[in-house]
């Protein structure tokens, strides 16, 4: 895997750093038909998006944007074949195992979000590890969503404030929006201010349900191994040419 370090770190001169998103969100869709489309098995198209994150990561901290999050995995993504989870399981695996240090010696801080306890008992392991390992880390916040599925995060924040209401740890009254936030997989992560979907589709799939509400959408037909700085430029340049108003008027 290769880190791209050769290519200009600094931010292109038509975008505006003041008004950078914060959090960028990604859902990588396309591996399975890039390597399709190239006569590959569909691993090979995991593998080749695994360096596009990788240089995505690495354009983000160049570029300062404070915080990306990568969908890896969903809750329904348990339904493919069970040779390519197999795979992707490992590939999650060697990816940490590989690309530890190099985080570390760079100051990313990384988190998994999602329900971690059902992925292989040695994934958790690495997961742990990294997240341990990377924790003072200040620089930029790299979130995996793993096994990740909005609603689950919903309902598993509802069973924890219920328990505590139950157990007069809080009164219902102080249920508020930041109170809900605090017990979201996300707890003390700015939501996303912009979302990437690459291949074209209009779905959001279950993706950081409740963090998404303002969030800016940028959908392109281009494939996840084929999305590279070039192509995040475009996405950055789109958002900074939007509005927000946040349901305001001006
Ligand atoms: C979607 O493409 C991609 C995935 C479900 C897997 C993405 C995972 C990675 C790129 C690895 C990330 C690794 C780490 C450690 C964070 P698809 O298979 O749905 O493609 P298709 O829609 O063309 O079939």
């Amino acid at each position: 895997m290769t880190l791209n370090s050769s290519l200009p770190k600094q931010l292109p001169s038509d975008l505006d750093v003041q008004r950078l998103p914060k959090h960028v969100a990604v859902i990588m869709d396309g591996n399975g038909r890039w390597a399709k489309q190239r006569g590959l098995p569909r691993i090979v198209g995991h593998r080749r998006g695994v360096d596009t994150l990788k240089s995505l990561l690495r354009c983000c901290k160049d570029w300062g944007v404070q915080a990306l999050t990568a969908y890896a995995f969903s809750t329904e993504n348990w339904g493919r074949p069970l040779d390519e989870v197999e795979f992707l399981m490992m590939l999650f695996e060697r990816v940490l195992r590989r690309e530890l240090q190099e985080m570390i010696d760079e100051g990313v801080q990384i988190h998994f979000v999602g329900d971690l306890e059902a992925l292989p008992l040695t994934l958790q392991t690495e997961i742990q590890r990294a997240m341990t390992a990377t924790k003072d880390n200040h620089t930029i916040k790299f979130i995996v969503a793993t096994n990740y599925g909005g609603r689950r995060e919903i309902i598993q924040a509802c069973r924890n404030i219920a328990s505590k209401v139950q157990h007069n740890q809080i009164n219902l009254d102080d249920i508020d929006e930041s109170l809900f936030e605090r017990h979201l997989y996300t707890a003390g992560i700015i939501d996303p201010d912009l979302l990437i979907r690459t291949s074209g589709e209009m779905r959001v799939s279950n993706f950081l349900l409740w963090q998404m509400a303002y969030a800016e959408l940028y959908v392109t037909k281009t494939l996840w191994p084929d999305f590279d700085r070039d192509e995040f430029h475009q996405a950055l340049k789109d958002f900074q040419d939007r509005h927000r108003r946040f349901g305001k008027v001006n």
